[in-house]
């Protein structure tokens, strides 16, 4: 299974201004390359609250949603909450046949996921803006050691990073 952890990043490493802050300021070419990506894996996974900031299913792959929450169900087949530890979330989605998944945050399941060494590739879009304060990628510490693998630029200001994780 290869696990990437997909994020927009502003210049100085920002995820959001705050928990509640809707994703809408990372332009249209991070946008296609986020449907590219998730669509190509077949399947995303986040947390509740990335999951209630978006407030919809997007179509045509999976969302695995994390939560400690046994409240939260589903009765769609493209959406699973889970309040499973996230290495038999992997486990999972592998024996369901999928070879690839897409951990698309926000920064508590980012740290969830990286600090526990699942994490095999950032894949990441630079959006040309400043926010000094909010969520960084990780909201705790990691030690991850990263090999770049590709530098693409979108569109005139947005970058896409991708690194492949040294373990
Ligand atoms: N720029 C980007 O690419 C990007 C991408 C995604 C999100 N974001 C932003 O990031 C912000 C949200 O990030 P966040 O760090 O606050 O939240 P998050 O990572 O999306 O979700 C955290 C929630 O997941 C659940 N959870 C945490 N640990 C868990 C575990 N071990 N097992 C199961 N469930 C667990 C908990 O909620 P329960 O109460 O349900 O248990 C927790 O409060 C939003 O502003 C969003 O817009 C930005």
């Amino acid at each position: 299974m290869h696990v990437s952890l997909m994020v927009a990043i502003t210049v100085d490493g920002k995820i959001a201004r705050d928990v509640d802050h809707f994703p809408d300021w990372t332009g249209k070419a991070d946008k296609r390359l986020y449907v590219q990506v998730t669509k190509k894996a077949g399947v995303m996974i986040m947390g509740s609250t990335t999951f209630d900031t978006i407030g919809r299913v997007l179509p045509g792959r999976k969302t695995v949603v994390m939560t400690r929450n046994a409240d939260r169900r589903s009765d769609r087949e493209d959406l699973v909450f889970t309040q499973d530890p996230a290495e038999k979330v992997l486990d999972r989605l592998a024996g369901q046949g999928y070879t690839e998944a897409v951990v698309v945050g926000g920064a508590k399941i980012n740290h969830l996921f990286a600090a526990k060494g699942l994490i095999d590739e950032l894949i990441l879009t630079v959006s040309p803006l400043a926010f000094g304060t909010g969520l960084s990628v990780f909201s705790d510490a990691v030690d991850l050691k990263l090999n770049l693998k590709e530098f693409r630029q979108l569109d005139e200001n947005t970058l896409c990073l991708r690194y492949l994780v040294d373990r």
